[in-house]
């Protein structure tokens, strides 16, 4: 028998390392026991430590990496044991993990799933209070996650609240960024974080400085935030009185978000009013949505605010079974202040037609809503957005998404892919096959119509345009069997 001895619940590098070594070594998985812990000879008992890895290496699928590193930080304990097993029968078969009806991969695939989930709800629902401490601002957040992600997740917190000092405290594990470094202490109870006074101003002034008015979480929070987390949430004062029925106030609130709209834009609003017939009387959407769009058009996150005419949001049924998401407003929708209603959008709805889609039907968006250009002339030269500008975007479309919900969602291109994942994808790799979100929804990914547009063959135009096509028709098809 072997022990392995793992320094953390999300001890990855020493999962790998161990298990190679095992796997080199030809150890069978019901010879292996895995363990956390801080070490001891009596843990040990008979057992000894896993061999070091000092055979020929041995190549795994990057999937298997990728479904490791997430599964690891898993609470359930038969996670090392499970993964384990997996690498074994990858070891004699590289193609393992491509069966579907395996019980084990099913397994584990439903449980990066659960922390995938996991990590989207500490993204969204975790709140930050501030705490008077030498005079400098700090803020501290406690959040009670159902899997070890707190390592996992930091990285997403210290980009976004990269210029605050701010503490995370968590049962498991607590993590302080200084503007600098970001360090590690141990655990804490929930009377260690802030509480009592809701400090609901300071809440509003610090995310409405940085990305998020109050307001923007109606929606997030009617649609699917799990109870466990209001107690967290200064904004759960605001949704209670929504909730039970407050018609008064949420009739307010449309016609607010209403006034600040120029008629050009109630117009534009025209498909969400088709929506708001469909929707239950007395729904939050139409507001909560009426409510993003208002502070969306006075959007100052990146720098592209500046030069573009105006904010383009998406547009298009709250109930919508499909969300298009393109890469960015171009010459025309910047100007006309709606998405895809130019050249590319022409080819886009013609696909559409042919593929039996009513795009009326659909909700079509922007990774980024600001037009990026070169002027050259009189001409405005559309510029590819940056990892940054994506970025900063980001927060508005998982917006839509989260009010939305649409059963499925259609990235068109390599910036919408990489908005709606959060990292770089290859097309090809990934067109023409349901895709899980980081927040387990439905995504599939196909090519952007301005590709199209700019093929030089026209042999080579047609048919691709025709597999473009194709990939409509199949989402269509898709979204209608999810129902
Ligand atoms: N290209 C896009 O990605 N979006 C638009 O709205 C128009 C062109």
């Amino acid at each position: 028998m072997h022990a392995v001895l793992l320094a953390d619940e999300d001890d990855f590098e020493g999962w790998r390392d161990s298990a190679r070594g095992l796997a080199i070594a030809g150890v069978p998985p019901r010879d292996v026991t895995w363990q956390v812990g801080q070490g001891g000879g009596e843990l040990f008992g008979d057992e000894a430590p896993p061999p070091a890895a000092d055979g020929p290496a041995f190549a795994v699928p990057r999937a298997f990496l990728t479904l490791a590193q997430t599964v690891i930080c898993h609470s359930d304990p038969e996670r090392f044991a499970l993964l384990y097993t997996l690498l074994c029968r990858i070891r004699s078969n590289s193609k393992a993990m491509e069966d579907g009806a395996d019980a084990i991969v099913q397994r584990l695939e439903r449980m990066a799933k659960e922390v995938r989930r996991d990590m989207h709800k500490m993204h969204a629902f975790l709140r930050f209070r501030e705490v008077a401490e030498e005079g400098a601002e700090r803020f501290v957040a406690w959040f009670e996650p159902d899997h070890h992600i707190v390592r996992a997740t930091a990285g997403f917190f210290v980009r976004r609240f990269a210029g605050m000092r701010w503490s995370i405290l968590t049962p498991e594990l607590s993590i302080h960024w200084d503007g600098e470094r970001l360090t590690e202490g141990p655990g804490a109870a929930r009377a260690d974080a802030p509480s009592g006074d809701p400090v609901e101003e300071t809440w509003k002034t610090y995310y409405s400085s940085i990305f998020n008015p109050a307001r923007l979480k109606v929606g997030a929070m009617l649609k699917e935030m799990p109870k466990k987390y209001w107690k967290n949430m200064p904004e759960t004062a605001l949704v209670a009185p929504l909730i039970a029925g407050a018609q008064g106030r949420e009739a307010a609130m449309v016609e607010a978000s209403k006034r600040k709209l120029s008629e050009a834009e109630v117009q534009g609003l025209a498909t969400a009013d088709k929506a708001e017939r469909r929707l239950q009387p007395g729904s939050n959407a139409l507001a909560a949505w009426e409510a993003i769009l208002a502070d969306a058009k006075a959007c100052t996150h990146c720098h592209l605010y500046k030069h573009a005419t105006q904010t383009v949001f998406g547009e298009g049924p709250l109930d919508a079974r499909i969300m298009f998401v393109g890469e960015q407003p171009g010459d025309q929708e910047d100007l006309a202040g709606r998405p895809f209603v130019g050249p590319a959008g022409q080819l886009f709805d013609r696909a559409l037609g042919e593929a039996g889609v009513d795009r009326t039907q659909t909700y079509v968006t922007n990774a980024v809503k600001h037009f990026k250009f070169e002027r050259r002339g009189k001409r405005r030269i559309h510029q590819k957005p940056e990892a940054p500008e994506i970025e900063a975007c980001r927060w508005w479309i998982e917006q839509e998404r989260t009010l939305i919900r649409p059963p499925v969602t259609v990235a068109l291109g390599a910036t919408a892919a990489r908005s709606l994942f959060g990292r770089v994808m290859t097309i090809s790799r990934v067109r023409g096959e349901p895709l899980e979100l980081p927040d387990g929804g439905e995504a599939w990914v196909t090519v952007h119509p301005s590709f199209l547009l700019r093929l030089p063959d026209p042999d080579k135009k047609r048919d691709e345009y025709a597999r473009f096509v194709e990939d409509l028709a199949r989402i269509g098809q898709r979204a209608k069997a999810l129902g």
